[in-house]
């Protein structure tokens, strides 16, 4: 069945590779964000801090992909950028809520991006699954007031899947692509320990498991999006040393070093979490990459 999609924050790094997946699927797409983008993908335009959305964007649409959000990790979190942090994803929400609340629509399924962020950082020995509760710091609350918003939509008799997003490999950006950048000038490290741990995915795989929650009618509610093993942080850093070809000779850049460059920001790669796939695997989810020697070759060597 083709689907008609209007994807949220739509030309962000998640937004871009899902929207290439699913033209390449057949399904229709639009886009609904901030600047009206010229091309061939209809787009759309909302103020989510002046509560206007353009209506046009939601005719015949079945399915919502709600990505939008400021970048947790661009600025110092600084308490008006936190503000952003918070409000681009609870605001965003609540105003796709009134909308479908106050006007007749199409819509059936809404697939909300979500973080792992929401369970906050674990101990060693514990690993997160859905039911697990959310944690505490200021992602975490971030995360849960976003779902929070965005529960709401059950309520309109829409079909509600969240997708907890973990770390995700791409070379367009993200923690990937900072992570190689110093690997390549012959300057990587690890992070303080070294020994935090991180949930890690494909981007294709994330992509593919955000067309499935649209395909498939019986998923609903949370899902983890993460591979199905995890990795330290200095396990990560030598394999993508190791991927480019690069030397690791520089000892891992204490805790203090990382506090001083990022402030606050520096617990979000000081700390790790575990976060279970078995969820989505028992949903008939198959991931492409299992090997995060082959992902990063993937995305690496070209
Ligand atoms: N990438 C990851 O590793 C990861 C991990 C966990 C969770 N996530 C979540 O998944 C979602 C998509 O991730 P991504 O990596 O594609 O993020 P991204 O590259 O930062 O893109 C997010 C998009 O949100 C829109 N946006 C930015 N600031 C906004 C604001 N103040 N108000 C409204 N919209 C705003 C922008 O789209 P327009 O310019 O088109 O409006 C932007 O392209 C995000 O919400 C992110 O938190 C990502």
């Amino acid at each position: 069945m083709i689907h008609k999609i209007l994807i949220t924050g739509a030309s962000g790094l998640v937004g871009s590779r899902l929207t290439e997946m699913l033209l390449e699927k057949g399904h229709l797409v639009s886009h609904l964000g901030r600047q009206k983008k010229t091309g061939n993908i209809p787009s759309f335009v909302w103020d989510v801090e002046n509560k206007s959305v353009d209506l046009q964007a939601f005719e015949g649409v079945d399915t919502i992909i709600h990505l939008a959000g400021a970048d947790i990790a661009d600025q110092r979190w600084t308490a008006q950028r936190k503000k952003e942090i918070l409000e681009s994803r609870t605001h965003s929400t609540k105003l796709l809520f009134d909308t479908l609340k106050d006007h007749p629509h199409t819509v059936k399924t809404l697939v909300g991006a979500s973080a792992i962020g929401y369970y906050g950082f674990g101990l060693d020995e514990e690993v997160f699954t859905e039911e697990s509760k959310a944690g505490i710091g200021f992602l975490a609350e971030v995360t849960r007031q976003w779902e929070e918003q965005v529960d709401r939509i059950d309520k309109l008799g829409i079909r509600l899947v969240k997708v907890r997003i973990g770390i995700v490999l791409s070379e367009k950006g993200g923690a990937l692509a900072e992570m190689a950048k110093p690997i390549r000038f012959g300057v990587g490290a690890p992070l303080g320990s070294g020994k935090q741990f991180l949930s890690w995915i494909h981007i294709d795989d994330l992509c593919a498991m955000f067309i499935q929650a649209v395909e498939d009618q019986s998923w609903h509610g949370a899902y983890n999006a993460v591979g199905i093993n995890w990795v330290t942080n200095a396990e990560l850093t030598k394999a993508i040393a190791h991927v480019l070809k690069k030397p690791l000779w520089l000892p891992p850049i204490p805790d203090f070093i990382m506090k001083l460059i990022l402030g606050e920001m520096a617990g979000m790669v000081l700390n790790g979490s575990k976060v279970s796939s078995a969820k989505i695997q028992k949903a008939g989810f198959q991931f492409k990459y299992t090997d995060l020697k082959e992902a990063l070759k993937n995305l690496l060597v070209r």
